[in-house]
């Protein structure tokens, strides 16, 4: 069976008082559902919040990374720092990276090739703007998007790698992919990993939706077969919100 994934990103929110009490207010809360759960704090609060979940079954993961080891890269943060304080996977290719930081696929392949060679488990995210799926492009985009970031990987490299499935429509909007949006967009995706890598690996590799997922529509996106889990921005920022989509596997 396919691993279940709720994840939250967190992005540019909360300072290191805010990180403790939210993971405070985490830890209070009663996991009923089979789910891996991960936060991604900032980069500031990644080491206190790694220190916080010890014992904890929640993972913490960063929302970005730098391609090279280290060097002359202002502002940057490379594997080798992640993994120096705790954290294993990394969020990459998030649409808010690729509009307003200028990441293109070029900049994504160094960066996977990267991760995995730290031996890091990638959450890649992709999809389509509002525009590609008001032309009917949607498809087309997100299989440029996996193909150009993902398929010169080994076969062996996808047990590190977890899809998402963000329309860039419905992320921050209050506006949702519908279940069947989702599910279409989620077996279009496993087809098309089926096609290069077969079936068996596609059918191992679990893909997230991510895009204004809340307590009151995540069972439903849930229940769909190939939805795998949810990545969760403003959702993830209330602990009881969080753990209402958790909970709805
Ligand atoms: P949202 O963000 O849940 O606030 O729409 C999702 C994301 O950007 O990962």
């Amino acid at each position: 069976m396919r691993k279940h994934i709720v994840a939250g990103n967190w992005k540019m929110n909360n300072d290191l008082a805010q990180t403790e009490l939210l993971i405070t207010n985490l830890k209070r809360q009663n996991k009923t559902s089979n789910a891996e759960v991960m936060i991604a704090p900032a980069f500031t609060n990644l080491w206190q919040a790694f220190q916080t979940l010890k014992d904890n079954s929640i993972e913490v993961i960063a929302q970005n990374m730098h391609f090279a080891d280290n060097g002359a890269y202002t502002g940057e943060v490379s594997a080798s720092m992640l993994k120096s304080v705790g954290v294993h996977t990394v969020i990459l290719g998030h649409s808010e990276r690729r509009a307003y930081f200028n990441e293109t696929d070029e900049i994504l392949v160094q960066k996977v090739n990267a991760a995995l060679s730290h031996n890091m488990r990638i959450i890649f995210c992709f999809g389509e703007e509002l525009s590609d799926r008001k032309a009917g492009n949607q498809e087309t985009v997100v299989e440029n998007q996996i193909k150009n970031a993902l398929f010169h990987l080994d076969a062996n490299a996808f047990k590190n790698i977890i899809l998402a499935y963000e329309p860039v429509w419905a992320i921050g909007t209050g506006e949702t992919a519908s279940p069947e949006q989702a599910q279409d967009m989620h077996a279009f995706i496993r087809k098309t990993v089926t096609n290069t890598y077969g079936p068996e690996l596609a059918n191992s590799i679990s893909i997230l939706y991510g895009g204004s997922v809340k307590p009151g529509n995540a069972k439903e996106i849930f229940s769909k077969p190939d939805v795998d889990g949810g990545l969760i921005g403003g959702a993830s920022l209330k602990a009881e919100d969080f753990y209402a989509i958790v909970n709805a596997f």
